[in-house]
């Protein structure tokens, strides 16, 4: 993608909160409450600013864009050979290993990609195991070959039982076949420690890429983690880096008027001391739907939390919920017009589809059909958006619209970037630690102690004297 300065401001992401204010809704934000906030605001950017690539703080993803010269290019040979050589390429990894290459191949493939003759696609077969249902692990086994497939199994710690149960089946079959697994496998792993380096080292060196050190999995998409999956399938990584390094141009000012991730972490910020504890999130587009898994994963384990950097008990943080324009409309929009003033509901609009689709003309003898014909599907789904975002503000309730301009890798790249900044923001304005998870450890161990993991004595002790009670089964 060639770009010029015209066509960046082209493809810039816009953030609209007219139905955020006190103008349009009743109990809507007031400008003076926005005034009230630009202090905190500020200070929660210069926070970021300051702590900019800093790996001790987990704030090395902001350097992503700018840094990776010698990586993209490895990367960029790399996805070529896997291309060349491979049917099938199938990523390992869950949580923040998994969400990013989930939503850049949605966002940026075709919808029906696998399905595609090889001739028509730019790369293999793509598919992501994020989860460890024996059923999904056994299909999946059904339809590719593993011995013509790459599996990039994507793990920091190369501890989480998910990701290294599935290698170790598939190390398995890659052995029983008789191929060298070293050649069907890439790591993306920490740099020194993690189990994956061991492993590498077993097998006589993996080709392995690094997650940096000040690169949580959350945070991780713009790293190996995301840009050698999505050069495997030939989306423009170049591109997407570019797309975040604009974004975080725009939000180098504290001006809530211009920094639209410094905006929306304010808007959400101030929703949720106001009991708006739910953030839905709705984009209109199946391209951008699993925009919405892959932020849940960063708002919800960023901001949840139960203390602050001081130590003092703080209980915060918003559930965010994943809807689908129009597809939610016909289901969750009810909830959202009528239900508990709880909510903010963030839409995703496209000015632009790739695709406009005419809806021909027909069944002119009855006009609740006939109206349609002449329209395209473009119109109508931009419509339903914002006849929804009307209905949602005629009933008062809070809802904003990011417009994305069109779907493509340079504003898949700056919607990440908004969030992420936005997230960061929002985790300073609470003053809480944003880069930690300590709920999904605890999980984490209580998994190697049910499993016999050795050291987890204690844990299992714990969890044997927790188990159902009787008096409470029906
Ligand atoms: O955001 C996170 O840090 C988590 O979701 C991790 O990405 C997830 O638990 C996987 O961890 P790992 O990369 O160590 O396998």
């Amino acid at each position: 993608m060639k770009l010029t300065e015209e066509l960046r401001k082209a493809l810039r992401v816009r953030v609209d909160y007219t139905n955020m204010t006190d103008k349009y809704i009743p109990n809507g934000i007031a400008q003076k409450t926005l005034d009230a906030h630009k202090k905190l605001a500020k200070a929660a950017h210069a926070y970021v600013a300051e702590n900019r690539g800093k790996d001790e703080l987990f704030m090395g993803w902001t350097e992503l864009p700018y840094n990776q010269d010698t990586i993209v290019a490895d990367i960029l040979e790399t996805a070529k050979a896997v291309r060349r050589k491979f049917e099938n390429f199938v990523v390992l990894g869950i949580g923040g290993s998994a969400l990013g290459p989930i939503m850049a191949f949605n966002a940026l493939c075709h919808l029906h990609y696998n399905d595609l003759p090889k001739s028509k696609r730019r790369g293999p077969r793509f598919f992501v195991e994020d989860n460890v249902d024996p059923v999904r692990m056994k299909e999946l086994l059904d339809v590719i070959d593993v011995t013509k497939t790459c599996f990039n199994v994507i793990s920091k710690s190369g501890a989480t039982s998910e990701t290294m149960a599935q290698y170790l089946i598939i190390s398995d079959l890659l052995k029983k076949a008789g191929v060298n697994i070293k050649e069907n496998v890439i790591f993306t792993t920490d740099a020194k420690k993690g189990n994956l380096v061991k492993i590498s080292k077993s097998l006589g060196g993996v080709k392995s890429y690094v997650l940096p050190d000040g690169v949580g999995g959350r945070f991780s998409e713009l790293s190996p983690v995301g840009l050698l999956p999505a050069a495997v399938l030939g989306i423009d990584i170049k591109a997407m880096l570019k797309g975040a390094a604009y974004m975080d141009k725009l939000c180098k000012t504290a001006d809530l008027k211009k920094n639209p991730a410094l905006l929306c972490a304010t808007l959400q910020y101030i929703a949720m001391n106001d009991g708006k504890n739910i953030g839905v999130l709705m984009p209109y587009s199946d391209n951008l739907k699993f925009v919405s898994d892959w932020y849940a994963q960063l708002w919800a384990e960023s901001l949840g939390k139960n203390v602050t950097l001081d130590g003092t008990p703080c209980n915060v943080g918003q559930t965010p919920v994943k809807a689908l324009g129009v597809t939610d409309q016909h289901s969750q929009v009810q909830l959202y017009t009528e239900g508990p003033f709880d909510k903010v509901v963030t839409f995703l609009a496209v000015d632009s589809y790739k695709e406009k689709t005419p809806i021909p003309h027909g069944c002119e003898d009855i006009p609740d059909v006939s109206f349609l014909g002449g329209h395209t599907m473009e119109e109508l789904i931009q419509a339903e958006n914002k006849a929804t975002a009307h209905a949602l503000t005629m009933a008062g309730r809070l809802n904003y619209t990011i417009h994305v301009p069109e779907v493509n890798a340079f504003t898949l790249g700056e919607l990440l970037f908004l969030f992420e900044l936005q997230t960061a923001y929002a985790g300073a304005m609470f003053n809480i630690n944003t880069f930690n998870q300590p709920g999904v450890e605890a999980g984490k161990k209580a998994t190697f102690a049910l499993l016999g993991k050795p050291g987890y004595a204690d844990k299992k002790a714990e969890l044997d004297a927790a188990a159902p009670d009787e008096a409470y089964i029906v």
